[in-house]
């Protein structure tokens, strides 16, 4: 594993939106897995600046998202397609008919994760994936306990992550109780992993997950096993782990 410390959260930023753009560059027409959150929105920003200078085309470049809401579609501001067209897509050159998330509004959760998971195999796999991460140590939406061999699924959302995205809906009642999720299988397919961290809040998962015992416990341990992983994070998120890593 690889990590990079930043000095905060627009250098961590600067540093996963450089890894991404080199990605780009070097094979334009590669499949970016891509995350919602708070985490990555200052990579977006950075690779819409560098697009707008004229450094990045991703004219060529398809994306598939993490996960989906179920039951939102993409004109509800809650939506993670509605995340995705604000904070990146509206402000670079990709195609839309290139970018892939998970559609909510099929009822039929069999249905819609088998035909996800034919996209990705169709697309060739993922060549490099962004992650955040859960404070309980989720990845996409992969909760603790959520077993290791599967694909795109629907799940139940914890009540911590229901409670954790309360803020952004009128009430508790609204938040989306289940959303589709590429599964941990999914994630560890992709070819490399980019995750990010920032802030003190998240300096303990931090730890757990890629110096504690890799366990379905806390999702992201299972990182430690993939061959290609790069952790960048703030000084904060990074102040639990070892200094012997750096
Ligand atoms: C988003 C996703 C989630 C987030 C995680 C961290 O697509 O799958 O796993 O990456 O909840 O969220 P933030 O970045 O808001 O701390």
């Amino acid at each position: 594993m690889k990590i990079y410390r930043a000095k905060d959260f627009r250098d961590m930023s600067r540093k996963a939106a450089n890894i991404i753009s080199a990605q780009v560059i070097l094979n334009p027409q590669c499949v970016l897995g891509l995350a919602t959150g708070s985490s990555p929105i200052g990579v977006y920003k950075q690779l819409a600046e560098w697009y707008r200078k004229g450094d990045i085309d991703f004219s060529e470049t398809k994306s598939v998202n993490l996960d989906e809401y179920c039951g939102l579609g993409p004109e509800n501001e809650q939506s993670y397609r509605f995340f995705m067209n604000k904070n990146l897509f509206d402000n670079i050159n990709i195609d839309k008919n290139n970018t892939y998330v998970p559609n909510g509004l099929e009822p039929d959760a069999q249905k819609e994760c088998r035909r996800y998971d034919e996209l990705i195999r169709r697309l060739g796999g993922i060549d490099t994936q962004l992650l955040g991460l859960g404070h309980n140590g989720h990845i996409g939406f992969n909760e603790p306990g959520a077993a290791f061999d599967k694909d795109t699924h629907c799940v139940e959302l914890a009540q911590s992550t229901i409670e954790a995205n309360r803020r952004f809906f009128a009430s508790e009642e609204d938040v989306p109780k289940r959303a589709y999720t590429m599964g941990i299988r999914s994630i560890m397919q992709a070819r490399r992993i980019v995750i990010i961290v920032s802030g003190e809040g998240k300096a303990e998962i931090v730890r757990k997950s890629f110096f504690g015992p890799i366990t379905p416990e806390v999702p992201a341990s299972v990182l430690q096993l993939h061959n290609n992983i790069t952790l960048v994070g703030d000084e904060a998120a990074l102040s639990l782990i070892p200094e012997e890593a750096f």
